[in-house]
């Protein structure tokens, strides 16, 4: 049993928290080792709060019974100026042993509830190409592959990859 709720200022540290080893379990082989040692709290947190403070973006929290945060998931505006997409999820991270239980489609669909909400019904999300589970829950919601990029982390380039949704109405019914 969970719950899930927009987060507030309260929560940031232990969504940084969330984010952070869900960062470590998840970009492990993926992404730089020397990266992913350098990931602090602070630097989650910062990203978080300006998220929270920003009245157009938001995010929801699962909180288990017990209230711990096990994971979350970020939206608002687009941020690259896309002229299909209007919005974004920003981010979705799930603790690893809460993966797989279908928390991480409620956090999806709280966010595009959301952005429907205040008008926007076109969403993409940015995700790195080796990234393969993430990719397999992105298709599964429907959505599809649109563009293709790349991410530089620490001087080092990585591909990624945009999913879309130009409408999300099926999502939400
Ligand atoms: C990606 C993530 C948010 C998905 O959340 P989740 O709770 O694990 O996924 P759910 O249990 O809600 O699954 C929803 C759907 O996605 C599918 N899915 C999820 N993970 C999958 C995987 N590894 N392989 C295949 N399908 C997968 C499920 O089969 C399910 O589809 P169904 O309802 O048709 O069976 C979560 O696994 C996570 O936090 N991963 C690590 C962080 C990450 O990669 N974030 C994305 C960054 S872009």
């Amino acid at each position: 049993m969970y719950k899930i709720r927009l987060a507030t200022l309260d929560d940031l540290s232990r969504i940084a928290k969330v984010h952070i080893d869900s960062w470590r379990t998840t970009y492990k082989g993926i992404v730089s080792q020397e990266f992913i040692d350098s990931l602090t709290s602070e630097w989650s947190e910062e990203r978080q709060k300006s998220v929270i403070t920003n009245q157009n973006k938001f995010i929801y929290v699962a909180e288990d019974i017990s209230g711990k945060i096990v994971g979350f998931a970020s939206g608002g505006p687009e941020r690259m100026n896309d002229q299909l997409y209007k919005g974004e999820i920003y981010a979705i991270y799930l603790l690893e042993e809460y993966q797989g239980k279908g928390i991480g489609r409620d956090l999806f669909i709280a966010v595009i509830k959301k952005l429907k909400r205040n008008g926007i019904n076109s969403v993409i999300v940015l995700v790195l190409e080796d990234n393969i589970s993430a990719i397999n829950f992105y298709e599964s919601l429907g959505g599809l592959k649109v563009k293709e990029g790349s991410l530089e982390l620490q001087g080092i380039q990585y591909k990624d990859i945009g999913y879309g949704w130009m409408d999300t109405s099926f999502l939400t019914v």
